[in-house]
């Protein structure tokens, strides 16, 4: 469980900037990180929005006290391969990230390196920068697809990553767009984001009436097992399949018709910055619902039943963001 303490704050190492925050979205990855032992300790939360509080010592960017932040929760490392390239993901760097390898943003405060900062443009609200994280993640799984516009896209569940994804496709334009979904809250809950559900067995046959051919593209936002073979049986000659939930469950899957069909199949991971730049632009531009996004903010002294409720199979939120 997560427990609400007080504790002290600790003073902010060279190039640390302490962001008193505004919201913190909760994730997966948190519900994910309290089964977890070994994070005992650990303040978690890495969808952040704030206003700088204090700026240590060293610090570039000429951060002011009082600017509105979101925050890239990854400390790119500058030397990997992805780092060099400039769009890749750096993945030593998101294991730096807070609530993951420092304290996160389930606090008053956190102290984190600037160059984790991001300025949040005039006119965009601390609720639309909290999710600018989570945002990131389906901008990189739409932009790893390929995908243009006028393509018929299936995504393969609506948990909070399935219906980011639906929203970052309607903010390209995209309007062909079935999601599959098995749970039946959850479906009604991305069809109130405008597009046409299904369950996993009827997808095959919806597609064809609804998208009046087969997707192109399959973003799996599932985790499930059964996600990456749903994928590839929906999807026509050069379709291409993205993966973004992660399972570590064995897969099996029919490769014979990857070979057959010459589908691609590629990971997603994250965001790099450019993709969070794009996030943030996507918001600041109003095409993304952040008020049907954003299903409700709590107060953090709640994050215990929070956690528990959106643990539960029935939870049909999408974004809970915690206030302070
Ligand atoms: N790649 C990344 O960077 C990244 C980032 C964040 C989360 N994730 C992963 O993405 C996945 C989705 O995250 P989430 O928070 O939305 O999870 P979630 O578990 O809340 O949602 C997954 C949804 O998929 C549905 N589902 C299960 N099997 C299905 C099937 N065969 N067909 C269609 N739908 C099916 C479930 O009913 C559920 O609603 C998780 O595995 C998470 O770990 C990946
Ligand atoms: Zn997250
Ligand atoms: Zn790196």
């Amino acid at each position: 469980m997560v427990e609400v303490l007080t504790a002290e704050v600790p003073p902010l190492a060279e190039g640390e900037v302490r962001v008193s925050v505004t919201y913190c979205g909760v994730c997966g990855t948190d519900l994910h990180m309290l089964r977890l032992a070994e994070h005992v300790g650990l303040v978690l939360g890495h969808e952040i929005a704030g206003v700088v509080a204090e700026v240590g010592p060293g610090v570039a960017g000429g951060w002011r006290i009082g600017e509105r932040v979101a925050v890239l929760p990854m400390a790119e490392c500058g030397q990997c391969d992805a780092c060099r390239d400039g769009g890749g993901v750096c993945f030593a760097g998101l294991m730096q990230g807070p609530g993951q390898g420092r304290q996160g943003g389930f606090a008053d405060s956190v102290a984190l390196p600037s160059q984790m900062l991001v300025r949040v443009p005039d006119g965009l609200s601390d609720v639309a920068a909290a999710i600018a994280e989570p945002l990131a993640v389906a901008v990189r799984a739409v932009n790893r697809s390929t995908a243009r516009p006028d393509d018929a896209v299936c995504v393969l569940g609506a948990g909070p990553i399935g219906c980011m994804t639906v929203v970052a496709l309607q903010a390209r334009s995209f309007r062909n767009v079935l999601v599959v979904e098995p749970n039946a809250a959850r479906a009604e809950t991305a069809r109130s984001l405008g597009v046409t559900t299904c369950s996993s067995g009827e997808a095959a046959d919806v597609a064809e009436r609804v998208l009046g051919r087969q997707p192109r593209v399959v973003i799996d936002c599932t985790g499930h097992p059964s996600g990456g073979e749903l994928g590839i049986s929906l999807l026509p000659q050069s379709g291409h399949l993205v993966v973004v939930g992660a399972t570590r469950a064995p897969v099996t899957a029919d490769f014979w018709s990857v070979t057959i069909k010459e589908l691609t199949v590629t990971g997603s991971l994250a965001y790099s910055r450019k993709d969070f730049d794009e996030a943030l632009d996507d918001l600041a531009s109003g095409r993304i619902p952040v008020q049907r996004i954003v299903t409700s903010i709590r107060p953090l002294d709640e994050a215990n039943a929070v956690m528990q409720e959106l643990s539960s199979e029935r939870a049909s939120e999408i974004k809970v963001l915690l206030r302070p």
